[in-house]
């Protein structure tokens, strides 16, 4: 079976660089990681100054070497390219390839990531170490994948990269008139009158021009992505040909992952969810880690990799909260739930010293495999082998799609709109997903440039900026018979953050029967009641709380399902109803609390009939997802609670794997074709 495809990946970070000199530590670890079943490590992240200790001196031979043992022993290799950080010859030599911060002072060396994405001289040098790996490795069979650089985020001020946004205005706008308009510069007198006048955004400086911080990010992100292109080129000139990926972080705000996912062969990210902060909060970080997954998935609608995880307790949240027995398993079954073909950690062997010395591993201090840790990670290996051959490769066909668009979210929180403390637009995305999850449905998450088509409902909470024609799209796949639930604060904004005149949420009165009055933002102490209306064609029964946030529409054709109490606007539509067209637009006019949600997401679903496994609402404590091949599906039912849970009696399918106890994961399957 061919790791990458057919078979799981099952490994994680590993420095041996660390030990070089010490006899026998990679004898040891070698028979730890087959012990414990795993098949993959990744090599050479932040490397750097072991592969060229001295300018143009490169040292490959320890890692051939490396390479080559593990393979001897059944272990692949992903290979990072080491750009994530950098000896020091070089900063000494070129200071030029460190940061600058918004407020114009220049990093000293230290820490990592801590590089300009722009400066040429950085390129030249990542070009120059990933042709030596390249040449090295490109026909390696242990080496299956390259992995570029390392979580890339961040921003840089420096002359270059002003220079470089520049460049990147003119190519955008052709004339200076023409961003101005754009930005709205005479606001203020903040016209440009030529391209070379702008500055990045800055506290010494502009933070009020909208349309320059969206650009701003819109250019880092563009710019992170053309590095990013630019080290995968180098590996290509050089004849690699191995798929590349690069690692995702959780919910990061720097990049446009959307564009980010095009340049990659694969979608990989890290996961290290804050676990166990009060009794029954695993769930809901579940939840939470899984829309996550669900968003890694759907980038390229394929199989995805979990690149790290963290084995025991990380040690840069707050509190170092060790994994209760059995979670780590539930984790790592998760990642496999949504989607992804391999398990992974950070890191194999933890290290001695530096800023990581107490962060999890699966060989930890001790060294050795009577460990708790250990057992649980042998158990996960033993596992993800058995599963292979079965669920790697299959996909997830979703149901539901939710928008939860990068640039929207950057625009909202720059906006000094409704609330300047909190628009909590993730928080409201997770609340209409976990609804969503509740009804048993797959989801997909997307953003504006996304395909709605094939969905039986598309969810769109707080779609603030329209971009990529999405209200075209919306009003399209309305019309066509599909169902959509939208809510407040949508269609504010165009793509350059201008508001839109005239009748909103834009282009989309019709397909949600009003138009926007006004949005009140409430204080934190505020809250108001959604009263269902007497015979309301959806079934909406109970009282709930609204937050934050609330719209006042003004109906026209929109049946109104629930209404407000608690202001001068009572009486106002606080959930409607709508035909258009063959299918529905629902909207949630407010921040409703969760359960909110539940019911209304509960009702469509029940209303108008779409797809579940399962009759009803999951208990709580359990997720479910699925994947499937064309002969297959698997049904993955998971438990993060503390309490022994069962099945709905109407999930079809055969029990292969598993159980539902505390943490426990239960794989059902169903054979779709019957081979000959
Ligand atoms: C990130 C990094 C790793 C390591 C882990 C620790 O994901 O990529 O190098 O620092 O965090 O949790
Ligand atoms: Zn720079």
């Amino acid at each position: 079976m061919k790791i990458l495809s057919e078979k799981f990946i099952y490994g994680g970070d590993y420095n041996p660089e660390q030990w070089l000199d010490e006899e026998g530590i990679l004898e040891e670890d070698i028979r730890l990681m087959k012990l414990a079943h795993i098949n993959c490590v990744t090599l050479g992240v932040f490397s750097w100054s072991s592969l060229e200790p001295k300018e143009g001196q490169y040292q490959l031979d320890w890692l051939e070497d490396v390479i080559c043992r593990l393979y001897e022993n059944g272990i692949s290799t992903i290979l990072a390219t080491p750009s994530g950080a950098r000896p020091k010859w070089m900063t000494n030599k070129y200071p030029e390839v460190l940061r600058t911060t918004e407020d114009r002072r220049k990093n000293l060396y230290g820490g990592r990531h801590n590089h300009c994405f722009t400066s040429p001289v950085y390129r030249e040098k990542v070009a120059k170490i990933n042709t030596q790996l390249a040449n090295r490795f490109k026909d390696n069979p242990a080496v299956i994948l390259w992995h570029i650089s390392n979580e890339f985020g961040g921003e840089c001020h420096c002359p270059l990269c002003q220079k470089a946004f520049q460049t990147w205005l003119k190519e955008k706008y052709k004339t200076p008139e023409n961003m101005n308009h754009a930005w709205w510069s005479k606001f203020w007198s903040h016209t440009y009158e030529d391209f070379s006048d702008v500055e990045s955004p800055s506290s010494i400086g502009e933070t009020g021009l909208h349309g320059l911080l969206l650009d701003w990010k819109r250019f880092t992100s563009d710019q992170t992505i053309d590095y990013m292109k630019w080290e995968i080129h180098a590996l290509r000139m050089a004849g690699a040909k191995q798929p590349v990926t690069t690692n995702f972080m959780y919910n990061i705000p720097e990049a446009n992952y959307t564009k980010m996912a095009k340049e990659v062969d694969i979608v990989s990210w890290d996961t290290y969810p804050t676990w166990h902060k009060y009794e029954g909060s695993d769930i809901e970080v579940a939840q939470d880690n899984g829309m996550q997954h669900d968003f890694m998935r759907s980038l390229l609608h394929k199989p995805y990799l979990l690149m790290e995880s963290c084995p025991s307790s990380t040690n840069w949240q707050p509190v170092s909260k060790l994994k209760k027995p059995g979670l780590l398993h539930a984790q790592s079954m998760q990642a496999l739930a949504h989607g992804s073909d391999s398990v992974q950690y950070f890191q194999i062997r933890q290290s001695r010293g530096s800023s990581e010395k107490f962060h999890g591993a699966v060989i930890d201090h001790y060294g050795k495999e009577d460990t708790r840790v250990f057992r649980e990670v042998r158990k996960i290996g033993e596992d993800l082998e058995s599963l292979s051959e079965m669920v790697c490769g299959t996909t997830t066909k979703a149901t539901a799609a939710i928008l939860y668009d990068v640039e929207s979210r950057w625009a909202m929180e720059e906006a000094q709109g409704p609330r300047n403390q909190g628009m909590y637009y993730k928080e409201s995305v997770l609340k209409n997903y976990k609804a969503l999850k509740r009804m048993g449905l797959d989801v997909d998450v997307l953003d504006c440039d996304g395909d709605l088509s094939g969905y039986e409902i598309v969810v769109a909470p707080m779609l603030y900026m329209l971009r990529s024609n999405i209200e075209e799209k919306l009003k399209d796949y309305v019309e066509n018979g599909g169902i959509l639930l939208g809510s407040y604060f949508s269609g504010v904004v165009d793509e350059n953050d201008l508001c839109f005149l005239g009748e909103t949420p834009y282009g989309l009165c019709q397909v949600f029967g009003f138009r926007r009055e006004e949005i009140d933002g409430l204080y934190d102490w505020e809250e108001k009641e959604f009263l269902p209306v007497k015979g309301n064609s959806l079934g909406l029964e109970n009282i709930y709380h609204c937050s934050h946030l609330f719209e006042l529409e003004k109906i026209k054709t929109a049946e109104p399902l629930m209404t407000v109490k608690g202001d001068f606007y009572d009486g106002y539509p606080a959930v409607t109803k709508n035909a258009y067209g063959k299918g529905w637009a629902y909207c949630v006019c407010g921040d409703g609390e969760e359960a909110l949600y539940n019911e209304v997401v509960e009702r469509i679903v029940d209303s108008h009939n779409l797809y579940s496994p399962i009759e009803g609402p999951l208990e709580e404590g359990l997720v479910l997802t699925s994947r499937e091949s064309m002969e297959h599906k698997f049904f993955f039912l998971q438990n993060f609670s503390y309490k022994e849970k069962t099945a709905p009696k109407e999930l079809e399918g055969r029990l292969i794997y598993g159980d539902l106890k505390p943490f426990g994961t239960a794989i059902y399957e169903i054979t779709k074709l019957k081979t000959l």
